[in-house]
């Protein structure tokens, strides 16, 4: 088992041929059984080993956007194990962007089962310095490769059904999608695939998290007797006495990039709350905003 970084956050890598390995992965997270993990391959070259079909839509998302952030659920081959899908007939696989995962998957030769590198629930890692903390010595190894250029998890899209379907969003966005393949992604149904990154609460910090609209910002931002830390657009005003204020980046991208780190910062600030500025609610802050919302609380 090894974490190595990816350009999205780090990942807990294993043999996904190997049930006994991936079974580690699930402990080592205490991750409950019946989610599915992503497995990391090469190259397109290496997708017939897990997909019994690649559909039209599959392989043009791939050509364009592999190695890159973006995982395609597809059909599972025969003899893809439950362990890998949570039970389900598809599989999710990508080719990541960051040259340290591809010469690992190079070397290695197979594919490598990864989910991000953090206890179930809780902040994905973006640096070793995280995995280490949260993990410890339940790792073998960890690769450095610094911090993580994305920051956020990738885009999930399900191509197994006709339609994409985006199951996750991420740096790649619905518009790009639609640019590639020439017909718009819908959102997920009852039928689609469950996806835990997509459950109400995951990617939370330890102390409670509440995002405040820009408009109600002066109203809500500093009411209630709790001691808390912030996270804003805005600078700190004079006389503010939260116990951390992190001015944040306005442009999406180094948002992303540094959005966990925050809020791991945040979270170790020694607050009873972390108050959160509502990033706007334009398309290029919709996976940012995926994220945030289910890292609050309640
Ligand atoms: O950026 C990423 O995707 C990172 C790096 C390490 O590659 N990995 C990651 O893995 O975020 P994880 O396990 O934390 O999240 C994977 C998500 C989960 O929500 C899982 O349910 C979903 O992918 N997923 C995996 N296989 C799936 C499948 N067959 N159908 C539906 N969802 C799937
Ligand atoms: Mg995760």
């Amino acid at each position: 088992m090894v974490a190595f970084p990816t350009e999205t956050v780090y990942g807990l890598g294993a043999d996904a041929s190997n049930p006994a390995a991936v079974a580690r992965i699930y402990a080592v997270k205490r991750r409950p059984p019946g989610h599915p993990v992503i497995v990391h391959i090469g190259g397109v070259a290496q997708l017939n080993r897990w997909a019994r079909e690649i559909p039209e839509h599959a392989a043009k998302l791939a050509a364009r956007f592999w190695p890159g952030p973006l995982t395609l659920v597809l059909r599972r081959a025969v003899g893809v194990g439950d362990e890998l899908t949570g039970g389900q007939e598809t599989i999710g696989l990508r080719v990541p962007g960051h040259p340290i995962a591809l010469e690992l998957l190079r070397e290695f030769g197979g594919g490598i089962a990864a989910p991000s590198a953090n206890r179930f629930g809780r902040i994905s890692p973006t640096t070793t310095d995280h995995v280490r903390k949260e993990l410890g010595s339940d790792v073998d190894l960890i690769l450095e490769g610094g911090a993580c250029e994305i920051g956020i998890e990738s885009t999930i899209v399900d191509v197994s059904r006709g339609r994409p379907v985006v199951l996750r969003p991420g740096r790649i966005g619905e518009d790009d999608i639609a640019k590639t393949l020439g017909v718009a992604s819908t959102s997920p149904d009852s039928a689609s695939p469950r996806a835990s990154g997509s459950m109400q609460s995951h990617y939370a910090p330890r102390q409670p998290l509440r995002l405040v609209g820009s408009h109600e910002w002066d109203l809500l931002a500093r009411q209630g007797p709790t001691r808390r830390s912030v996270m804003s657009f805005r600078a700190r005003p004079a006389g503010d006495a939260s116990a951390l204020w992190i001015e944040a980046p306005s442009d999406p991208d180094r948002y992303g990039h540094d959005l966990y780190a925050n809020l791991r910062t945040l979270d170790s600030s020694g607050c009873d709350e972390i108050v959160v500025e509502e990033p706007p609610a334009s398309a290029k802050w919709t996976a940012i905003r995926d994220r945030l919302s289910r890292a609050r609380s309640g």
